[in-house]
């Protein structure tokens, strides 16, 4: 691997834990929160997956989505990877919906250990395939290299 490679892994990788870090952090204000609490703890995971999260999967679908799909041995993680974004969305949804107390539980936790265990899966399986295919990430990552790494 060169050295621009295994740096723009590390920083992907560390960019990932600092997101599951932040999201770990709101979504355990949420669980904890009562009353008037409750809506303001909401509101803030809403606001900082929209401002974040969402933004980094959708920067991830346009680069290394789109290259990886088109490498055989990557198609189905690929696809798999897209549907997960999805169902990410679709409980970012639920979450800014009337959620009841439990639903809200429910989907907080739902959204936390997914995008934990989705962005694993990035860093073990998708860009170590994208590498052994040649692709060079630092270029595919172009203007949006802030998005994937952090800086
Ligand atoms: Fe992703
Ligand atoms: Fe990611």
């Amino acid at each position: 691997m060169t050295q621009d490679a295994t740096e723009i892994k590390a920083a992907i990788a560390r960019h990932h834990a600092s997101m599951v870090q932040d999201l770990k952090i709101l979504a355990t204000t949420v669980m904890e929160a009562d009353g008037d609490d409750r809506e303001r703890t909401r509101h803030d995971l809403i606001a900082y997956i929209d401002a974040e999260l969402l933004p980094h999967a959708q920067a991830e679908e346009s680069t290394l989505y789109a290259r990886g799909g088109k490498e055989a041995a990557l198609t189905t993680l690929v696809a798999s990877m897209i549907r997960e974004h999805d169902v990410l969305r679709s409980l970012r949804n639920d979450l800014a919906g009337h959620p009841t107390r439990t639903t809200l539980m429910l989907d907080t936790g739902a959204f936390t250990g997914l995008f934990e265990t989705h962005a694993t899966k990035e860093n073990e399986f998708l860009i170590p395939g994208l590498l052994a295919a040649g692709v060079d990430i630092g270029a595919l990552l172009g203007s949006l290299r802030e998005e994937l790494t952090g800086h």
